[in-house]
Protein backbone atom coordinates (compact mmCIF):
# COMPACT_ATOMS: atom_id res chain seq x y z
CA UNK A 1 0.00 0.00 0.00
CA UNK A 2 1.54 3.64 -1.10
CA UNK A 3 2.18 5.48 1.81
CA UNK A 4 -0.57 7.91 3.48
CA UNK A 5 1.72 10.51 4.72
CA UNK A 6 4.72 12.41 4.18
CA UNK A 7 6.83 15.21 5.73
CA UNK A 8 7.12 18.83 3.73
CA UNK A 9 7.74 22.25 5.08
CA UNK A 10 7.74 21.58 8.84
CA UNK A 11 4.98 19.35 8.87
CA UNK A 12 3.55 15.72 8.55
CA UNK A 13 0.81 16.13 5.81
CA UNK A 14 -1.01 13.68 3.50
CA UNK A 15 0.87 12.04 0.77
CA UNK A 16 -1.60 13.54 -2.34
CA UNK A 17 -0.77 17.23 -0.95
CA UNK A 18 2.79 16.61 -0.94
CA UNK A 19 3.55 18.78 -4.13
CA UNK A 20 5.69 21.10 -5.22
CA UNK A 21 5.35 24.18 -7.93
CA UNK A 22 6.91 23.67 -11.87
CA UNK A 23 8.74 27.08 -11.31
CA UNK A 24 10.37 25.30 -8.22
CA UNK A 25 14.40 25.91 -8.53
CA UNK A 26 15.83 22.30 -7.78
CA UNK A 27 13.16 21.45 -10.60
CA UNK A 28 14.83 23.32 -12.78
CA UNK A 29 18.09 23.33 -11.61
CA UNK A 30 19.05 20.00 -9.77
CA UNK A 31 19.85 22.05 -6.88
CA UNK A 32 18.94 19.40 -4.04
CA UNK A 33 20.57 17.25 -2.66
CA UNK A 34 18.96 13.56 -0.89
CA UNK A 35 19.50 10.37 1.05
CA UNK A 36 18.36 6.75 0.59
CA UNK A 37 17.93 4.73 3.75
CA UNK A 38 16.25 1.51 4.42
CA UNK A 39 14.00 0.16 6.68
CA UNK A 40 13.85 -3.42 7.42
CA UNK A 41 10.98 -5.86 8.75
CA UNK A 42 12.16 -8.26 11.14
CA UNK A 43 8.83 -10.55 11.51
CA UNK A 44 10.20 -12.24 14.74
CA UNK A 45 10.35 -9.55 16.56
CA UNK A 46 7.40 -7.12 15.03
CA UNK A 47 9.57 -4.20 14.49
CA UNK A 48 10.65 -1.86 11.98
CA UNK A 49 15.34 -1.47 12.17
CA UNK A 50 16.23 1.51 9.82
CA UNK A 51 20.00 1.01 9.32
CA UNK A 52 22.48 3.60 9.85
CA UNK A 53 19.93 6.49 10.06
CA UNK A 54 22.86 8.61 11.86
CA UNK A 55 25.09 8.25 9.42
CA UNK A 56 22.85 8.83 6.62
CA UNK A 57 21.77 12.24 8.08
CA UNK A 58 25.41 13.44 8.79
CA UNK A 59 26.07 13.03 5.31
CA UNK A 60 22.82 14.99 3.96
CA UNK A 61 24.19 17.52 6.67
CA UNK A 62 27.49 17.38 4.62
CA UNK A 63 25.63 17.21 1.19
CA UNK A 64 23.58 20.58 2.22
CA UNK A 65 26.85 22.70 3.15
CA UNK A 66 28.37 22.13 0.13
CA UNK A 67 25.44 22.91 -1.47
CA UNK A 68 24.75 26.12 0.48
CA UNK A 69 21.47 24.69 2.03
CA UNK A 70 20.69 25.70 5.61
CA UNK A 71 18.22 23.10 7.39
CA UNK A 72 16.78 23.85 10.61
CA UNK A 73 17.31 20.54 11.51
CA UNK A 74 20.06 18.60 13.57
CA UNK A 75 21.30 15.04 12.75
CA UNK A 76 18.55 14.29 15.57
CA UNK A 77 15.73 16.13 15.31
CA UNK A 78 15.99 14.48 11.47
CA UNK A 79 16.37 11.10 13.10
CA UNK A 80 12.79 11.99 15.53
CA UNK A 81 11.42 12.72 11.93
CA UNK A 82 12.03 10.02 10.18
CA UNK A 83 10.64 7.21 13.07
CA UNK A 84 7.77 9.21 13.60
CA UNK A 85 6.78 9.52 9.67
CA UNK A 86 7.02 5.41 9.83
CA UNK A 87 4.81 4.88 12.77
CA UNK A 88 2.44 7.80 10.61
CA UNK A 89 2.67 5.64 7.93
CA UNK A 90 2.09 2.34 10.22
CA UNK A 91 4.65 0.10 7.73
CA UNK A 92 5.22 -3.28 8.94
CA UNK A 93 7.18 -3.72 6.30
CA UNK A 94 10.70 -3.24 4.51
CA UNK A 95 10.53 0.78 3.80
CA UNK A 96 12.93 3.32 1.73
CA UNK A 97 13.08 6.78 3.38
CA UNK A 98 14.07 9.48 0.75
CA UNK A 99 15.05 13.23 2.46
CA UNK A 100 15.64 15.73 0.01
CA UNK A 101 16.86 18.96 0.92
CA UNK A 102 16.49 21.59 -1.97
CA UNK A 103 16.40 25.23 -3.42
CA UNK A 104 12.54 26.03 -3.68
CA UNK A 105 12.21 29.52 -4.89
CA UNK A 106 10.28 30.12 -8.04
CA UNK A 107 12.92 32.23 -10.06
CA UNK A 108 14.53 32.00 -13.02
CA UNK A 109 19.11 32.01 -12.41
CA UNK A 110 21.32 29.42 -11.65
CA UNK A 111 23.21 30.29 -7.87
CA UNK A 112 23.33 28.77 -4.97
CA UNK A 113 23.12 31.53 -2.39
CA UNK A 114 20.59 33.34 -1.54
CA UNK A 115 17.85 31.10 -2.00
CA UNK A 116 15.30 28.98 0.28
CA UNK A 117 15.68 25.95 1.48
CA UNK A 118 13.06 23.49 2.36
CA UNK A 119 13.27 19.06 3.30
CA UNK A 120 10.88 16.44 2.32
CA UNK A 121 11.00 13.16 3.51
CA UNK A 122 9.15 10.08 2.23
CA UNK A 123 8.78 6.88 3.33
CA UNK A 124 7.52 4.22 0.60
CA UNK A 125 7.65 0.26 0.86
CA UNK A 126 10.49 -1.23 -1.05
CA UNK A 127 12.32 -4.36 -2.18
CA UNK A 128 15.35 -5.03 -4.55
CA UNK A 129 17.11 -2.35 -6.42
CA UNK A 130 18.88 -4.46 -8.70
CA UNK A 131 19.15 -8.16 -8.68
CA UNK A 132 21.31 -9.63 -5.83
CA UNK A 133 22.00 -13.41 -7.36
CA UNK A 134 25.07 -12.29 -9.94
CA UNK A 135 24.96 -8.95 -12.07
CA UNK A 136 26.48 -8.71 -15.73
CA UNK A 137 28.11 -5.42 -15.40
CA UNK A 138 29.50 -3.28 -18.91
CA UNK A 139 32.70 -0.37 -18.17
CA UNK A 140 30.42 2.84 -18.90
CA UNK A 141 31.69 5.07 -22.19
CA UNK A 142 30.54 7.77 -19.79
CA UNK A 143 33.27 9.03 -17.50
CA UNK A 144 32.36 10.05 -13.63
CA UNK A 145 31.77 13.53 -12.63
CA UNK A 146 34.92 14.90 -11.55
CA UNK A 147 35.11 16.48 -8.18
CA UNK A 148 35.94 20.21 -9.14
CA UNK A 149 32.32 20.16 -11.59
CA UNK A 150 29.87 18.46 -9.56
CA UNK A 151 31.30 16.82 -6.70
CA UNK A 152 30.51 13.23 -6.16
CA UNK A 153 30.39 12.59 -2.26
CA UNK A 154 27.75 15.09 -2.21
CA UNK A 155 24.45 13.13 -2.97
CA UNK A 156 23.13 16.02 -5.62
CA UNK A 157 20.21 15.46 -7.23
CA UNK A 158 21.55 17.09 -10.65
CA UNK A 159 24.37 14.79 -10.85
CA UNK A 160 22.03 11.63 -10.90
CA UNK A 161 21.77 12.66 -14.55
CA UNK A 162 25.28 11.31 -15.33
CA UNK A 163 24.73 7.87 -13.33
CA UNK A 164 21.17 7.76 -15.44
CA UNK A 165 23.24 8.22 -18.68
CA UNK A 166 25.72 5.20 -18.05
CA UNK A 167 23.44 3.32 -16.37
CA UNK A 168 20.69 3.79 -19.68
CA UNK A 169 23.76 2.77 -21.81
CA UNK A 170 24.45 -0.29 -19.70
CA UNK A 171 20.97 -1.91 -19.60
CA UNK A 172 20.61 -0.60 -23.45
CA UNK A 173 24.20 -2.97 -24.41
CA UNK A 174 21.83 -5.77 -22.31
CA UNK A 175 23.91 -5.51 -18.78
CA UNK A 176 22.57 -5.14 -15.53
CA UNK A 177 24.72 -2.08 -14.36
CA UNK A 178 27.70 0.25 -15.36
CA UNK A 179 31.19 0.22 -13.96
CA UNK A 180 32.34 3.99 -14.37
CA UNK A 181 35.70 5.49 -14.72
CA UNK A 182 36.99 8.49 -13.79
CA UNK A 183 38.81 11.02 -15.92
CA UNK A 184 41.78 9.22 -15.77
CA UNK A 185 40.67 5.65 -16.52
CA UNK A 186 40.81 4.48 -13.25
CA UNK A 187 37.25 2.41 -11.42
CA UNK A 188 35.54 4.93 -9.93
CA UNK A 189 32.02 2.89 -8.69
CA UNK A 190 28.25 1.68 -10.35
CA UNK A 191 25.24 3.90 -11.45
CA UNK A 192 24.27 4.08 -7.74
CA UNK A 193 26.53 1.56 -5.73
CA UNK A 194 30.21 1.41 -4.51
CA UNK A 195 32.44 -1.25 -5.84
CA UNK A 196 34.87 -4.12 -4.46
CA UNK A 197 37.54 -6.70 -5.74
CA UNK A 198 38.97 -9.41 -3.89
CA UNK A 199 42.22 -10.06 -5.35
CA UNK A 200 44.93 -12.40 -3.82
CA UNK A 201 42.93 -12.62 -0.65
CA UNK A 202 42.40 -9.03 0.46
CA UNK A 203 39.56 -6.62 -0.78
CA UNK A 204 40.61 -3.74 -2.96
CA UNK A 205 37.83 -1.00 -3.30
CA UNK A 206 38.31 3.01 -5.39
CA UNK A 207 39.68 5.25 -2.81
CA UNK A 208 37.46 8.68 -1.71
CA UNK A 209 39.99 10.50 -4.15
CA UNK A 210 38.34 8.61 -7.16
CA UNK A 211 34.95 10.93 -7.36
CA UNK A 212 33.23 7.95 -5.70
CA UNK A 213 30.30 8.59 -3.02
CA UNK A 214 31.40 7.79 0.16
CA UNK A 215 28.97 4.84 0.78
CA UNK A 216 27.82 3.79 4.19
CA UNK A 217 27.38 0.69 2.65
CA UNK A 218 31.17 0.58 1.76
CA UNK A 219 31.73 1.50 5.29
CA UNK A 220 29.73 -1.00 6.44
CA UNK A 221 31.20 -3.67 4.43
CA UNK A 222 34.91 -2.47 5.34
CA UNK A 223 33.81 -3.20 8.91
CA UNK A 224 32.01 -6.54 8.29
CA UNK A 225 35.22 -7.76 6.00
CA UNK A 226 37.58 -6.68 8.67
CA UNK A 227 35.51 -7.93 11.84
CA UNK A 228 33.69 -11.47 10.52
CA UNK A 229 35.97 -12.75 7.94
CA UNK A 230 39.48 -11.25 8.98
CA UNK A 231 39.54 -9.80 5.69
CA UNK A 232 41.44 -5.98 5.11
CA UNK A 233 40.19 -3.53 2.45
CA UNK A 234 43.21 -1.84 0.63
CA UNK A 235 41.66 1.41 -0.68
CA UNK A 236 43.45 2.60 -3.77
CA UNK A 237 43.24 3.16 -7.49
CA UNK A 238 41.93 0.42 -9.62
CA UNK A 239 42.67 0.17 -13.13
CA UNK A 240 40.55 -0.94 -15.53
CA UNK A 241 41.48 -4.47 -16.21
CA UNK A 242 41.93 -5.57 -12.39
CA UNK A 243 38.03 -6.14 -13.03
CA UNK A 244 38.98 -8.42 -15.60
CA UNK A 245 41.06 -10.74 -13.39
CA UNK A 246 39.44 -10.42 -9.97
CA UNK A 247 38.97 -13.22 -8.20
CA UNK A 248 35.52 -12.03 -6.73
CA UNK A 249 33.42 -8.54 -7.39
CA UNK A 250 30.66 -7.17 -5.68
CA UNK A 251 28.75 -3.96 -6.02
CA UNK A 252 27.54 -2.37 -2.91
CA UNK A 253 24.55 0.60 -1.77
CA UNK A 254 21.63 0.69 0.20
CA UNK A 255 19.54 0.29 -2.91
CA UNK A 256 21.56 -2.56 -4.11
CA UNK A 257 22.90 -3.81 -0.60
CA UNK A 258 25.85 -6.40 -1.63
CA UNK A 259 25.27 -7.50 -5.13
CA UNK A 260 27.92 -10.04 -6.48
CA UNK A 261 29.14 -9.44 -10.29
CA UNK A 262 29.68 -12.46 -12.09
CA UNK A 263 30.63 -10.55 -15.66
CA UNK A 264 32.33 -7.27 -16.57
CA UNK A 265 31.96 -6.77 -20.29
CA UNK A 266 31.57 -10.39 -20.80
CA UNK A 267 34.85 -11.23 -18.89
CA UNK A 268 33.57 -13.82 -16.19
CA UNK A 269 34.38 -13.29 -12.79
CA UNK A 270 35.37 -16.16 -10.16
CA UNK A 271 33.98 -18.68 -12.68
CA UNK A 272 30.71 -16.66 -13.75
CA UNK A 273 29.15 -17.56 -9.86
CA UNK A 274 28.85 -15.73 -7.07
CA UNK A 275 31.82 -15.95 -5.08
CA UNK A 276 32.24 -17.45 -1.30
CA UNK A 277 33.58 -13.95 0.30
CA UNK A 278 30.33 -12.10 -1.81
CA UNK A 279 28.25 -14.57 -0.58
CA UNK A 280 29.46 -14.82 3.10
CA UNK A 281 28.85 -10.67 3.11
CA UNK A 282 25.81 -10.83 1.34
CA UNK A 283 24.26 -13.18 4.57
CA UNK A 284 25.78 -11.23 7.34
CA UNK A 285 24.93 -8.26 5.68
CA UNK A 286 21.19 -9.18 5.59
CA UNK A 287 21.25 -10.77 9.32
CA UNK A 288 23.11 -7.50 10.64
CA UNK A 289 20.93 -4.98 8.51
CA UNK A 290 17.28 -6.96 10.14
CA UNK A 291 18.44 -6.73 13.52
CA UNK A 292 19.34 -9.81 13.87
CA UNK A 293 23.29 -9.46 14.96
CA UNK A 294 23.13 -7.91 18.14
CA UNK A 295 26.93 -6.80 17.90
CA UNK A 296 26.04 -4.43 15.31
CA UNK A 297 22.68 -4.07 15.13
CA UNK A 298 22.40 -2.41 18.79
CA UNK A 299 24.70 0.23 17.12
CA UNK A 300 23.59 0.09 13.55
CA UNK A 301 20.09 -0.43 13.48
CA UNK A 302 17.14 2.21 15.22
CA UNK A 303 14.07 0.29 15.86
CA UNK A 304 10.88 2.22 15.00
CA UNK A 305 8.13 1.09 17.20
CA UNK A 306 9.45 1.94 20.56
CA UNK A 307 6.37 -0.40 22.37
CA UNK A 308 7.67 -3.02 21.17
CA UNK A 309 11.44 -2.34 21.56
CA UNK A 310 10.82 -1.06 25.29
CA UNK A 311 8.45 -4.54 25.63
CA UNK A 312 11.77 -7.05 24.45
CA UNK A 313 14.08 -4.81 27.35
C1 LIG B 1 26.62 7.12 -6.78
C2 LIG B 1 26.46 6.26 -5.59
N1 LIG B 1 27.52 5.59 -5.12
C3 LIG B 1 27.43 4.80 -4.04
C4 LIG B 1 26.23 4.63 -3.37
C5 LIG B 1 26.17 3.78 -2.15
O1 LIG B 1 26.02 4.59 -1.02
P1 LIG B 1 25.30 4.07 0.29
O2 LIG B 1 25.95 2.79 0.63
O3 LIG B 1 25.56 5.11 1.30
O4 LIG B 1 23.87 3.91 -0.03
C6 LIG B 1 25.09 5.29 -3.84
C7 LIG B 1 23.81 5.13 -3.17
O5 LIG B 1 23.38 5.91 -2.40
C8 LIG B 1 25.21 6.14 -4.96
O6 LIG B 1 24.15 6.81 -5.42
Amino acid sequence: MDAQFLFMNGEFIPAERGVISVRTHAFAYGTSCFEGIRGYWNEEKQQVYLFRLREHYERLLRSCSILRINLPYTVDDLIDISLELVRRNGQHQDVYLRPVAYKSDEIIGVRLNNLTDQYILTSEPMGNYVEIGGLRCGVSSWRRIDDNALPARAKISGSYVNAAFAKTEALQNGFDEAIMLTHDGHVSEGSAENIFLLINGELVTPSPSENILLGITRDTVIKLAQRELGLVTRERQVDRTELYVADEIFLCGTGAQIAPVIEVDHVAIGGGKMGPVGQRLQDIYFDVVRGKHPEYSNQWCTPVYTQVAQAQR
